[in-house]
């Protein structure tokens, strides 16, 4: 799959690959509003300030069911009414909510099965959000009450730009082990397996003596004595996905049918939700849209960002997306909230919108003066308008405004990382080798180092073509299917260089190993067999050759075709190949078998980067993103400045579209962004 942009390959576009089809023109500008929370007299001063801000769509009725409907079947419309008709007098869009992420307490009164179970049984109550089981009959019929009403009522609102379908599926809670879930999993599992004597085959119940007669017998994986079947661990989560995934489909379906041609979307959380399979959701939305909160006390948190939004733009298929929330300074659920400091807000913005969304919402437009929310950051915060903050609003605004054209337009990538939620999972459950496999931390060095070698990545679900990309890195695959490793067997054979590092390719789909020595189903293609894995004590490090070092894992290699480029000094593997190279049809298959830092393993990408041909960006400076966006007219290169000191980057032929030129440079500030036009 792929297409051309202005005569470049845009390889990870996907023909099938949802638009952003947002009732907003130009860039979208916005925020969660939850005016419920204020007198009507305050809402006049919103709408006034939004306005003054440039936003163009707001978030509404997320959490107001208990308003909306206050008894079964009785319903309150008349303030959204008064709200939504303001909201289009001031030429302001409504992303309007389903609410069912908060339900009623009279839904709980009334049907106390909609409350979920955890896997200890222990039963979750009433009093936060996003409480309930996902299976329950009784949920499911009031939440399609409520979205039928609610469509039934403004499909025809001019102010409905778009519908919100409830909020952050699978978190916090992403799964319930109650007996009606415990009924929706054996129907998930007759589908997915047939018969009986699959799924025991699937499961190796033979091991410790699980094997089932009856499907009654089969239940979730709740609390056991000891760890419980790894395979209907994943099945179990695959099937929590999936029955979520069916709530959005049945809301989107009664909104499709009963408001037509109004997108529906939901908001993912592409790298901190676990629990949702988004390559198996973004097909089933108009619109890709997602939340991105930065972890205020890492460093470098601003790669995370960037990561966050190129996975987001890649389960997109590559089309524009929208950032749906994020925070204008701290939020309030980290140990510690650390506010963004003056320019943070605005490069972070600038960053999703360079990695290509459409949209750049926050949690929230004013910020709550009750409830658990209240010290979160808001674009309207408690300070009020003489605020740094909502000085940068606006400025923000005014910004978005100016990119206008640039909507629509697509990222240019150059090179492509696998992801997959199904091996995150299957990687991370109990008795691994060593609990510290971390998948988020093996993707997370890959993906720096490309950052810092100002590489634009796409990440490719694994099964899925790489044609296109001249280098593909695999961090940690450990469940690869026997098609995922012919793609990328098939892809190195044809000439592209691969990354992969260590417990890749370990085991199939029903977690079984597959035949034979390590690293299983990538053996052929990486030239290597691995005799004996070899975690390391904790803190426990080893030396390699060239004098970096590694942790928590080694390996004995042995070398079947692969040439060893660095070996280990000293360690459990002490005198082995620790990264290999193995030429393999008319391209190059690398392997790294233990856990280097992003000091010891730059070097390696970098050699794998020659190998595929990419031209290291020398001439940009360090800590500064420059990514690429391509439109039907013209090419735009935006640059973010990390640095707390002014950089020039080279502008000949371009035309400013926000920043400060200087000669034939970009000079852009500390800390700040410039855009310009390829002309
Ligand atoms: C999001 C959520 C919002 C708000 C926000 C605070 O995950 O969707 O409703 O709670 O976090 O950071």
């Amino acid at each position: 799959m792929g297409s051309v942009v202005r005569g470049r390959a845009v390889p990870g576009l996907r023909a099938d690959a949802p638009p952003t089809p947002v009732g907003i023109d130009g860039m979208v500008f916005g925020g969660d509003y939850n005016p419920e929370q204020w007198p009507e007299h305050v809402w006049l001063e919103d709408v006034e300030l939004m306005r003054r801000a440039g936003v163009n769509l707001v978030s509404v009725g997320i959490h107001s069911w208990a308003l909306l409907e206050p008894r079964p079947g009785e319903h309150d419309f008349g303030w959204l009414d008064r709200l939504l008709d303001l909201l289009n007098g001031a030429g302001i869009g409504a992303n309007l909510a389903t609410p069912t992420v908060a339900p009623p307490a009279w839904l709980y009164r009334a049907h106390p099965d909609v409350r979920p179970v955890d896997h200890n049984g222990v039963v979750l109550e009433l009093g936060s959000r996003a409480t309930f089981c996902p299976s329950a009959p009784a949920y499911r019929a009031a939440a399609l009450g409520i979205t039928t009403a609610l469509a039934e009522r403004y499909a025809e609102h001019p102010a409905l730009a778009m519908w919100h379908v409830h909020n952050e599926y699978g978190a916090p809670v992403g799964s319930c082990y109650c007996p009606e879930s415990a009924a929706a999993f054996r129907r998930w599992l007759r589908r997915r397996h047939g018969d009986l004597a699959t799924l025991n085959s699937a499961w190796g119940t033979t091991f410790w003596g699980q094997r089932y007669g009856e499907w009654e017998e089969v239940e979730p994986p709740r609390t056991s004595g000891t760890t419980v079947n790894p395979a209907q661990r994943l099945d179990f989560l695959r099937f929590c996905s999936d029955e979520l995934l069916d709530c959005f489909r049945a809301e989107r379906d009664v909104l499709h049918e009963r408001s037509p041609g109004v997108p529906v979307t939901t908001n993912f959380m592409t790298t901190n939700c676990k629990s949702i399979d988004y390559w198996r959701w973004a097909s089933e939305v108009d619109v890709v849209a997602n939340d991105h909160y930065l972890t205020a006390e890492a460093d470098r948190n601003h790669v995370d960002l960037a990561m966050s939004a190129d996975l987001t733009r890649s389960v997109a298929g590559g089309r524009p997306w929208m950032l749906m929330e994020h925070s204008t300074s701290a939020v309030n659920w980290q140990p510690r909230n650390v506010a963004k400091r003056p320019g943070e807000m605005v490069r972070n913005s600038v960053t999703h919108v360079a990695r290509g969304a459409d949209a750049v919402m926050f949690f929230q437009w004013r910020a709550s003066r009750f409830g658990a929310e209240k010290f979160h950051s808001a674009m309207l915060p408690h300070s009020g308008t003489r605020s740094r903050v909502w000085h940068d609003v606006v400025r923000l605004g005014g910004h978005l405004a100016g990119l206008e054209e640039l909507r629509g337009s697509l990222v240019l990538a150059d090179v492509a990382v696998l992801w997959d939620w199904e091996s995150w999972w299957a990687l991370e459950l109990d008795w691994r080798p060593s609990s510290e496999l971390d998948y988020r931390d093996r993707v997370g060095a890959f993906y720096e180092l490309l950052w810092d070698a100002h590489l634009t990545v796409d990440f490719v679900r694994p099964g899925t073509g790489l044609d296109g990309y001249p280098l593909v890195v695999v961090p940690s695959l450990y469940l690869t299917t026997p098609a995922a490793a012919a793609v990328l067997t098939e892809y190195v054979r044809g000439g592209g260089t691969l990354v992969v590092s260590y417990f890749s390719g370990i085991v199939d789909a029903n977690d079984t190993v597959h035949p034979g020595p390590f690293p299983g189903a990538l053996r052929e293609v990486l030239g290597v067999e691995v005799e004996e894995v070899l975690p390391l004590r904790a803190g426990e490090r080893v030396l390699l050759d060239g004098g970096a070092h590694a942790d928590t894992w080694a390996e004995e290699v042995l070398l079947t075709g692969a040439e060893s480029v660095v070996r280990y000094v000293d360690g459990p593997s002490a005198g082995g190949p620790a990264v290999t190279r193995h030429r393999f049809g008319a391209g190059i298959a690398w392997y790294v078998s233990t856990r280097m830092d992003t000091a010891a393993l730059g070097p390696v990408l970098h050699d794998a980067c020659v190998d595929a041909g990419i031209d290291p960006r020398v001439d940009l400076p360090a800590d500064v993103e420059v990514v690429r966006r391509a439109g039907a007219d013209a090419e735009y290169l935006f640059v973010v400045n990390h640095n707390d000191h002014a950089v020039r980057v080279d502008a000949r032929g371009t035309e400013l579209l926000s920043g400060r030129t200087c000669g034939p440079d970009l000079l852009v500030a500390p800390g700040g962004v410039a855009v310009v036009r390829v002309t």
